[in-house]
């Protein structure tokens, strides 16, 4: 496998040193969508593996994670936690996994990042099986014509730059609202502990 590049590698780091205050931010979102989880668990872009903490009892857990440099945290983690592990060095654009396979698909933070979430949503509800659920935690766009939208839409650029691809101005409830599920629960949430640019969220599921 291909040695990842410096900024991949730094990414990863930097990613890891913020771990506690991701888990700060965002627990009590996490134990209420993941408590039930069980059975195949794929995860889009797990990172650090951040959230195998608040797996249990579930049979596998498929990462897809295109940046090598996290897979050996991914690794140690899922060891400590007990849990059965594999690390798929893909983009979640294609998912090499096949359809209706997955109890549950996860995606926190990563909508912002990838190159289609059109595309990565597709994908994520092809492999879930039927009445699988899709669980998200995203930061999205401000509401339009706010000034925070303004601000997002001038500070995009340099926010992809400076955080590994991350746009922070996507309206990215739209694409999962249009993509086809049976059902979809999604909350608005201003997460003011975040970066002023990243505050406003979705957190919820949809159902296939
Ligand atoms: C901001 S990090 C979020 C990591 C983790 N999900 C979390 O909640 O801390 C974005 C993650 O998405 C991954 N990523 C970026 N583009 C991707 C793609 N096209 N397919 C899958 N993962 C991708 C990155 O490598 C990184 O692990």
């Amino acid at each position: 496998m291909q040695r990842p590049g410096f900024r991949k590698q730094f990414f990863a780091w930097a990613l890891k040193k913020t771990d506690s205050i991701n888990n700060r931010i965002y627990s009590r979102y996490k134990h209420e969508l993941f408590r039930y989880l069980q059975g195949t668990v794929v995860e889009v872009g797990p990172g650090t593996g951040i959230n195998l903490s608040y797996l249990s009892g579930i049979r596998e857990w498929i990462g897809i994670e295109p940046n090598a440099a996290f897979h050996s945290r991914i690794h140690e983690l899922a060891m400590q936690k007990g849990i059965r592990a594999r690390i798929v060095n893909s983009s979640a654009e294609e998912i090499p996994i096949v359809d209706n396979s997955a109890d549950a698909v996860i995606s926190t933070l990563v909508l912002c990042s990838v190159a289609d979430p059109a595309k990565v949503v597709l994908e994520m509800k092809r492999i879930l099986k039927p009445g699988g659920k899709a669980i998200f935690i995203e930061h999205v766009a401000a509401p339009r014509h706010t000034v925070l939208r303004a601000a997002q839409n001038i500070f995009n650029l340099l926010n992809q730059l400076i955080a590994d691809g991350c746009h922070c101005n996507r309206e990215t409830w739209n694409v999962i609202e249009g993509a086809g599920f049976a059902q979809v629960s999604l909350k608005n949430y201003r997460v003011k502990e975040m970066f002023k640019f990243h505050e406003p969220h979705i957190v919820g599921f949809a159902v296939k």
